[in-house]
């Protein structure tokens, strides 16, 4: 057990303290050499508070050692070696934000028609297995991922029979789908949230985390994380929005609804799930309140409760042996905070817990968060890249990602300057599709897609960026509150899908749901299906040179160059094949190092380029063997 008399360097070898040391390093910028330097790692944790001015005080270091002590599993150590072939390791995946991809019937908003008539479309494009985001019943507070009715779809989106069609004809494709579960909490218009307000003694009445005082924790989009229901004159649990309730996972009644739920959907056919923030489901228990120095830190109070709960790993393994294993499905989770030590914890073969995370920690640089307006250095994405796979093991696999329904555009994030925008779209496919780990496409990346040019809160829909502008209005004027905006908001992913050169994108025949801005008229799918040089060229090509050459999938990788900034080059190979892949992460023409790669060219995104420099944003996959 770890206590205030235990090391610097105990914390450091416990996974889960390696993991929140790093996170606290990232956010303030500092290096890991701060810690892992002898002089620091001897200190004893109770001379922090002298050491640090008061920035770490004594309660701190209790809330810590508290998550610590609690989470007594340890990886084991990292094996290299060959991995386990699956088929989810070698599929390109595609998400599909089903409100926002093709509209059928002329009310504005994408539907599951629309996808159905897309179909060819992602087929061609060489995508072997879609998620969707929600399509269950919602009254859309959070555009779906507050559910109503887990068995009901979205009656925007279309009938359940749609529903079983859509399914038909992915299949038929020899694609698979997932669907997206959101089960951390469910829409306050669910019966269950309903009978649990007015019938507190049934068994509804335990499905939520009702309490009479409000704890200090805050919600995820601003604001407490407590409404009161007068009904029951008590308050109830929200992390996310006010209509998104959280669900009592120790309720084991509650536990068997999700697990008929899940196998209900699995019965039909669907191949695998999306889990929603799914570390957030076991909350410590009696709910303290969170630490005030953590949450002035993290920006949001009682996360170390919850982000990472006690009752985690067992909730996952009950649900993968009760609902998944059954069916072989397949499940990727959203784990927003998770360290590369709790990531194997949580994916490990040998676990039996998930098959892939999502983590984020490469969507920003250290010590930038998602509403900083800043430019992105790739560096860091190569510095991530090499210490995830060189640190994972075999027994775990990485999920490749740039963009989802909650974060704006990578191009926009990297460099705006429009001469650019192609070539780097095309620098992302290319690490995207031959790093290994499975790739996962959003929406309109295959295009080249960019941040829109909202003029105003008036033309934002999202709960998130609505919300915190109301707040951040009040602390620094409406115009700085909209620039945080404008960087960080969800809305810039969530703009139509660029179809056509024509009104509304192509996306339907009337004004849609959120605007569009000009940007369709350059970037759609029509024109680039033409020409030949396309960003959708481009990654058709690279997804088919990853389906014929294995070694893009599981064959060994070898970064060279590490020390070389701007420089991310690295090796592909098996028995069969080797591949080098040469990128320039800057916008400044480079020096190659050493000669040039004596092998087939095969794909770059400068296709004309054979000189000895390397030019802005150039990508180039050589085969050597
Ligand atoms: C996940 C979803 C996000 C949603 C939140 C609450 O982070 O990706 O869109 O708002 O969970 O369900
Ligand atoms: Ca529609």
């Amino acid at each position: 057990m770890l206590t205030i008399n235990s090391q610097l360097k105990e914390v450091y070898a416990h996974p889960i303290g390696r993991d929140l040391l790093k996170k606290v390093l990232f956010q303030k910028a500092l290096s890991e050499r701060i810690i892992t330097n002898p002089l620091v790692s001897r200190l004893k944790l109770k001379t922090l508070p002298v050491l640090t001015m008061g920035a770490v005080d004594r309660a701190f270091l209790e809330a810590f050692l508290q998550v610590l002590n609690e989470a007594p599993d340890r990886p084991r150590p990292v094996e290299k070696g060959p991995v386990q072939a699956a088929w989810w390791k070698e599929a390109v995946f595609y998400q599909v934000y089903p409100r926002s991809f093709k509209d059928s019937n002329g009310d504005g908003i994408g539907d599951l028609c629309g996808i159905i008539e897309k179909l060819d479309y992602l087929k061609s494009l060489g995508v072997d297995a879609i998620w969707l985001s929600p399509i269950y019943d919602s009254p859309n507070d959070d555009n779906g991922y507050d559910i109503r009715d887990y068995h009901k779809i979205m009656t925007e989106f279309g009938t359940m029979e749609d529903f079983d069609r859509l399914l038909a004809e992915v299949h038929a494709r020899g694609m698979k789908l997932i669907m997206d579960l959101v089960v951390n909490h469910t829409s306050d218009e669910h019966e269950w949230f309903q009978r649990a307000l007015t019938e507190p003694h049934s068994k509804y009445g335990d499905y939520y985390l009702f309490r009479d005082e409000p704890n200090n924790w805050t919600s995820i989009f601003g604001g407490s994380a407590w409404k009161y229901c007068p009904e029951r004159k008590q308050y109830v649990l929200h992390l996310f929005s006010q209509k998104q309730i959280d669900l009592n996972w120790e309720n084991p009644e509650l536990r068997r609804e999700i697990v008929a739920m899940i196998r209900w959907w699995l019965e039909k056919g669907v191949d695998g799930f999306r889990l929603d923030v799914i570390n957030f489901i076991s909350k410590r228990a009696g709910l303290p309140d969170g630490n005030e120095k953590i949450g002035k830190m993290m920006g949001l109070y009682g996360a170390e409760h919850y982000f990472y709960g006690p009752r985690l790993h067992e909730y996952l393994r009950q649900i993968r042996k009760e609902a998944f294993a059954p069916y072989n499905a397949f499940t990727v989770g959203e784990t927003p905070g998770i360290g590369m030590e709790m990531a194997k914890l949580l994916t490990a073969a040998y676990r039996e817990e998930l098959d892939l995370i999502f983590s984020f920690d490469h969507l920003e640089t250290p010590g930038h968060g998602k509403f900083d307006d800043y430019r992105y250095d790739l560096n860091y994405y190569k510095e991530y890249i090499i210490y995830w796979l060189e640190n994972y093991g075999n027994q775990c696999w990485m999920s490749l990602f740039f963009e989802n329904h909650d974060n704006p555009r990578m191009v926009s994030k990297i460099d705006p300057d429009p001469q650019f925008r192609f070539v780097l779209a095309k620098l992302l496919a290319t690490m995207l599709l031959t790093l290994p780990g499975t790739p996962f496409i959003y929406q309109g990346q295959e295009l080249g897609m960019i941040n829109k040019d909202f003029q105003s809160m008036a033309d934002l829909r999202d709960v998130e960026s609505l919300n915190f502008y109301e707040i951040w209005r009040k602390e620094m004027g409406d115009a700085a509150a909209f620039r945080r905006i404008l960087a960080g908001s969800r809305d810039h992913a969530r703009t139509p899908m660029q179809w056509e050169k024509a009104k509304y994108a192509g996306f339907s025949t009337v004004e849609p749901w959120i605007g569009t801005d000009e940007d369709y008229k350059i970037c759609n799918v029509e024109d680039q299906m033409k020409r030949e040089d396309s960003v959708l060229n481009y990654y058709r090509k690279l997804i088919q040179l990853r389906k014929s050459h294995p070694v893009l999938v599981y064959g060994e990788t070898a970064f060279v160059n590490r020390k070389v900034r701007d420089l991310f080059t690295y090796y592909r190979r098996d028995e069969q094949a080797v591949f080098y892949v040469e990128c320039n992460l800057c916008r400044n023409q480079l020096k190659r190092r050493g000669r040039r790669p004596e092998g087939l060219r095969l794909l770059s995104n400068y296709p004309e380029n054979e000189g000895h420099e390397l030019r802005p944003y150039e990508a180039t996959v050589w085969r050597l063997k």
